[in-house]
């Protein structure tokens, strides 16, 4: 499940890490969420607003009485706003100001009007960590229900050694997901789930190949979905800018033949197999093994069909193992899928349209959904990781 459509508040104070703060904006805000990020004095000190303004897209408010602005009661629009306040890095003296409920600038006070618990990452020398008043402040706001991402022990910038480096920005974020983001039941657990993702690539010669316009990112965001649903991972795909999840296997290939091996080595040992990859259905007869000169005239190469996966495997799987096959069309999407269904001996198909907010490459995708004995589910226009969490919690009764 993504961040979309949540309203964050970042609060910077005046520490060293605050270097590592843009990272952690820019990963909320790629993952959908809205971000207002307010600094304290200090903390301009050691980055400025412009970068933060870059990263988030929107202005950064610093001063409670600027007299070159109009703001009004801002500090409590912005505590309203909030559906969660961050503040990373954490000073001990902020976390001393707002454990006595001192507001004496803009993110003091929009913390003191917060109704809600907010999320905190300290980072100092371990000496002002160890403080007694500072673990004092420290417990104190554990008390009131304040969630903290604690700091962790390493060099630190002083030189020192010990507690107090700030958590990196990504367990941050992760931290921020599960504050907000319902826990999902595991409903896969105990299950083994085989997802393939991306584009194949068809060598043509030395230097080039045929491919298509696929991300992965449909496939990698079942990938994240099963593992939240509890199922053991495995993910299979072709080149891709993404990162790899942190899938219990992940395996690389390039050609729809080495899609093919390798799905067909895992497939035993899956309970289910999604087919979200684009595999290229024909290859070139030929490969040419040096690059393909121009010579004036025109190249003609001739295409051979490649391996049909799926039939290939559905036709060979036990009876309680689920294949789910992925259409992406661009017309009579719901007939070609319903054949491909049948034709291909398949449980169920994900019918996709190609346009700019579905299909390759897009974040958000509107799918449906088409089970063997069924009416088709029709999904809204969603996140490509709403898609797969609401996909895999219609299919885990049947895997
Ligand atoms: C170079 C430098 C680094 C600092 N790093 C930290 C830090 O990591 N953690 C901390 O609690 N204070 C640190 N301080 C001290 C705070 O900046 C200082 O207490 C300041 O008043 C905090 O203001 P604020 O909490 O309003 O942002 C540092 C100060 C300097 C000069």
């Amino acid at each position: 499940m993504s961040l979309s459509g949540k309203q964050l508040v970042v609060g910077l104070t005046g520490g060293v890490s605050c270097y590592k703060v843009p990272n952690l904006v820019r990963l909320l805000y790629k993952d959908g969420a809205s971000v207002q990020v307010i600094m304290t004095d200090a903390a301009t000190k050691f980055i400025t607003p412009l970068t933060l303004e870059s990263v988030s897209q929107r202005p950064v408010a610093v001063r409670m009485f600027p007299e070159d602005e109009y703001v009004a009661t801002r500090h409590i629009d912005y505590s309203d706003w909030a559906e969660l306040i961050i503040i990373a890095p954490a000073t001990a003296n902020f976390m001393g100001k707002i454990a006595t409920g001192i507001s004496d600038d803009l993110l003091t006070t929009v913390v003191t009007a917060h109704r809600n618990p907010i999320l905190i990452a300290p980072a100092m020398n371990p000496g002002m960590w160890e403080n007694p008043v500072t673990q004092k402040n420290y417990n104190y706001l554990k008390e009131l229900g304040h969630k903290f991402v604690d700091p962790a022990a390493g060099e630190m910038a002083c030189d020192h050694e010990g507690v107090g480096r700030m958590a990196e920005p990504e367990e941050i974020f992760e931290a921020i997901k599960a504050f907000l983001l319902p826990v999902k039941k595991k409903t896969l657990s105990g299950k083994k789930v085989l997802i393939t993702a991306g584009p194949t690539r068809e060598k043509i010669d030395a230097v080039r190949f045929i491919s298509n316009y696929s991300s992965g990112k449909m496939g990698y965001a079942l990938a994240e979905a099963a593992i939240e649903l509890g199922a053991e991972t495995t993910l299979i795909s072709g080149p891709s800018a993404l990162a790899p999840p942190p899938v219990a296997r992940f395996i690389s290939i390039e050609s729809t033949e080495q899609l093919y091996q390798a799905v067909s080595k895992e497939f035993a040992n899956t309970d289910c197999l999604i087919m979200a990859a684009a595999p290229s259905d024909f290859k070139p007869e030929t490969e040419y093994s040096d690059k393909i000169k121009r010579n004036g005239g025109s190249l003609n190469l001739t295409f051979e069909p490649t391996v049909d996966i799926l039939k290939s495997l559905s036709n060979g799987k036990r009876k309680n193992q689920l294949v789910i096959g992925f259409a992406l069309e661009t017309s009579d999407a719901i007939a070609n899928a319903t054949k491909k269904l049948s034709d291909k001996n398949l449980d169920a198909i994900v019918v996709n349209k190609v346009s700019t907010n579905t299909g390759f490459n897009s974040d958000t995708n509107q799918v449906t959904l088409i089970l063997r004995d069924g009416e088709p589910i029709e999904f809204p226009l969603l996140t490509k990781s709403e898609t797969s969490i609401k996909l895999l919690e219609v299919l885990a009764p049947l895997i």
